[in-house]
């Protein structure tokens, strides 16, 4: 099968831009399938960091090509920003010409961040805590039919078309929430930008991609957040606004489910989540604050704290029914190191009853979670290479949770750094 899917299983930053950037080596093409820049993947590699927000993490590497699929929605301003950063490092994706994007993918006014903001703003305490990166209203007037795409910005009355919409958010602005707000810096700045990107090979990426599937070519697509936030199937409504699912590679990239070969599910030895909502595992103590600390555990697009909290076992199985996952990723498992006893949520108690299964409302009823005690392990972990070098404690960890989750852990992350990465079957 010639379509590999790679996506989150918690609530995003398990690990994908570095899983990526580890095994693109092996695919011709890594396309993005759905989200925007509320992404932030990190790769790292020869002491140099680098954080992605729209651009697929398969861009260092000479003989794979990127494709901004036709389910993202793209910010000009900040994708003019990667760009500008990566040529700044001595990556000039323009140069290299390995870069395409998506004619259907749609675009991120500075009007729909706007929209983003005065929402938030109005919910108050019960706001999603959205990075305010105008993912939402973008993808409303995807689905409400007013949206403008990639492919109009070569069209000559693209200006009016812009107008259009930018005047229907103003007069929303206007009467829902009192604003009348200035973006004419931004708004320059927006034209600016789509100057730079109609340079780039603007495609038709759905044939793009059913012909590197007829002439044998591997495909990788890239998923953005995770599957507890898919709008969906996620903690609704503290979810994002895109299938963040197996299913969203589909229609974010436009192939058939029976392309799809191997679905890689990632995870992190714990959880986090960024942003409002209900986080059974989370641990509001000095626990939460550890994990915090020694995972850094920062948004890499926001730079807000994390929340986190243990390992949640019915999100995953949840998440692996979902996408039909085939093989795992774990991460941040050195992040566990030193540790006497970690724990795992086996079960809810929810409503009187045990249940080892994601429940509907999760929002206003509390899912409580029944925490089963590991032993811990001492050693540092950063530098192993060899599976013989994995600690026996870990090992018994991995193992357990291969037979909760009855799905292999291939890949074993024990650091942020494309090296430190154990392939385990
Ligand atoms: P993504 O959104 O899924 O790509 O993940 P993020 O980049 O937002 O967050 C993951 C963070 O953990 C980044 O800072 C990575 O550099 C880092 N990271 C990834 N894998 C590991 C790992 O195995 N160990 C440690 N300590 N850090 C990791
Ligand atoms: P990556 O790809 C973690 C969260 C936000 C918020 C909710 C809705 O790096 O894993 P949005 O901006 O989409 O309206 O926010 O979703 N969120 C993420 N959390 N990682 C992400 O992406 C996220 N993208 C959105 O914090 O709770
Ligand atoms: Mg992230």
């Amino acid at each position: 099968m010639a379509v590999d899917v790679l996506l989150g299983l918690q609530w995003g930053d398990e690990g994908k831009g570095k899983i990526v950037d580890v095994l693109s080596a092996g695919y011709d093409l890594i396309a993005r399938f759905q989200g925007g820049p509320n992404a932030g993947h990190t790769l790292e590699f020869e002491g140099k960091k680098f954080v992605l927000n729209t651009i697929p993490s398969g861009i260092f590497f000479d003989n794979t090509m990127n494709l901004i699929g036709n389910g993202v929605v793209i910010d000009p301003i900040t994708l003019k920003k990667e760009l500008d950063k990566l040529k700044d490092a001595g990556h000039d994706l323009l140069g290299k010409k390995n870069l395409m994007i998506a004619k259907k993918a749609h675009l991120i006014l500075p009007t729909h961040q706007l929209l983003d903001a005065a929402s938030e703003k109005k919910m108050g305490d019960g706001k999603i805590g959205s990075t305010l990166k105008g993912i939402g209203p973008t993808y409303m007037d995807k689905t409400g039919r007013n949206g403008l795409r990639i492919g109009d910005i070569t069209l000559p009355d693209f200006k009016e078309r812009y107008q259009k919409l930018v005047d229907k958010h103003t007069s929303m602005l206007q009467a829902m929430y009192g604003e009348v707000a200035d973006f004419s810096e931004r708004e320059a700045a927006f034209f600016e930008a789509i100057e730079l990107i109609k340079k780039f090979p603007l495609v038709d990426s759905e044939h793009l991609v059913n012909n590197y599937i007829k002439e044998g070519k591997k495909v990788l697509a890239e998923g953005a957040q995770g599957a507890m936030l898919d709008i969906d199937f996620g903690s609704y409504p503290f979810v994002t606004s895109s299938n963040t699912t197996a299913a969203g590679a589909c229609t974010g990239l436009g192939i058939a489910p029976r392309q799809i070969g191997d679905v890689i599910g990632i995870f992190k030895a714990y959880c986090t989540r960024v942003g409002g909502g209900p986080f059974p595992t989370e641990l509001n103590d000095k626990m939460g604050e550890e994990l915090r600390r020694i995972g850094h555990e920062f948004g890499a697009t926001t730079g807000r704290p994390r929340r986190c909290g243990w390992i949640d076992l019915p999100a995953l199985k949840y998440a692996i029914m979902l996408n039909g996952v085939t093989q795992m990723v774990m991460t941040k498992a050195d992040v566990l190191s030193g540790f006497d006893k970690i724990y795992a949520c086996t079960h809810y108690n929810y409503l009187g009853e045990q249940i080892d299964y994601m429940p509907y409302d999760i929002c206003s009823v509390d899912a409580v979670p029944v925490l089963k005690e590991i032993d811990g392990w001492k050693e540092d972990i950063t530098g192993i290479t060899k599976l013989n070098e994995i600690p026996a404690k870990l090992q018994s960890y991995i193992e357990f949770l291969e037979a909760e989750l009855e799905v292999p852990i291939k890949w074993l992350s024990v650091g942020p750094d494309r090296k430190q990465t154990l392939v385990l079957h």
